[in-house]
């Protein structure tokens, strides 16, 4: 057991992937968990799998998008639990596509989840965590795509940009409040998950299936990409052990995947000398 305060964890989208992987990890170290999810059915296995083995576990099944429902979860988890040491933002979605012709309606449902996800997220916890006042942790789970440009999942690099700069914001502005509460932010590259299976959980709302831009080849093509190579991603269990690491040694930017650091000094180096971006993975 390290310095990192673990007594009450929250985790979003904590079903599949690397949320499900956290919530092990948390639960043998002796964690009470709150775990939410759209996905009712592999959150309530889980739930179960984790009380098998002593754990104590409260869970909510909504949308990160709905923000009375994020709201309603804060006020239950700190009316259960008291206080919270880490609320993970993690639920994520992603797609695929080339940028005038990906559906409006992608661009809509990755903001929704994995932007406005993480402002609810933030929104209905910190106030109560700041009035802890004692150390505390907020972990959004952004991307290696927020922190370096690939070309195939437009909507994605840009929400994932986005949570990273939501995050940095965060963290300038908590240490402006004088507050005990620390961001930190999570960068992968790509981890084994169900991620490319995340359509299952698109609102009806937020789906064309006859949207022109998905007959196209450049979607077909794009959207095959992504999905291929989350079959070659790094397991989730290393990736957690590493994201866990991050924490205890008080990383900011915690990336899972170091041997992409220098494409992010390519990129600035870029910024820097005003080139034009380049692709950077073959
Ligand atoms: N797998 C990767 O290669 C990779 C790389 C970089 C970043 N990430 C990020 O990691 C996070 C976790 O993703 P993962 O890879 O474990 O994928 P995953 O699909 O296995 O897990 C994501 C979870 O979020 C849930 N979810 C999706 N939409 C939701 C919504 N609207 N409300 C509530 N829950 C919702 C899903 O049901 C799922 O349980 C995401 O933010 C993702 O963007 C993943």
């Amino acid at each position: 057991m390290s310095n990192l305060d673990c007594n009450v964890v929250v985790i979003t989208g904590a079903a599949n992937g690397i949320g499900k992987e956290l919530a092990r990890r948390f639960a043998s170290r002796g964690s009470k968990l709150a775990l939410t999810d759209i996905d009712a059915k592999n959150l309530g296995r889980l739930e179960s799998d984790l009380r098998a083995k002593g754990a104590e576990v409260y869970t909510e099944v909504f949308d990160v998008s709905d923000y009375p429902a994020v709201e309603k979860f804060s006020a239950n988890v700190f009316k259960r639990f008291g206080s919270i040491d880490i609320l993970f933002n993690n639920a994520g979605v992603i797609s695929a596509g080339s940028i005038w012709e990906t559906p409006i309606n992608d661009w809509q449902w990755l903001i929704k989840v994995n932007v406005m996800g993480l402002v609810h997220g933030i929104k209905a916890f910190v106030p109560a965590m700041i009035k802890q006042d004692r150390e505390c942790k907020v972990v959004n789970t952004a991307s290696i795509a927020g922190l370096v440009t690939v070309e195939n999942s437009p909507a994605y690099v840009g929400s994932k940009f986005a949570a990273v700069s939501l995050t940095e914001v965060l963290e300038l502005q908590l240490q402006q409040a004088g507050a005990k509460v620390k961001a930190h932010v999570i960068c992968p590259a790509v981890v084994q998950s169900d991620l490319n299976n995340c359509e299952r959980h698109r609102p009806a709302d937020l789906y064309n299936a006859d949207d022109p831009g998905y007959k196209t080849e450049d979607f077909k093509k794009r959207n095959s990409v992504v999905q291929m190579s989350m079959a070659f991603g790094m397991p989730a269990e290393t990736a957690v052990t590493k994201i866990i690491r991050g924490l205890e040694n008080d990383i900011f930017y915690i990336q899972t995947h170091l041997e992409a650091s220098p494409l992010i000094g390519l990129r600035n180096m870029g910024i820097m000398s005003g080139s034009r971006p380049k692709k950077i993975v073959r």
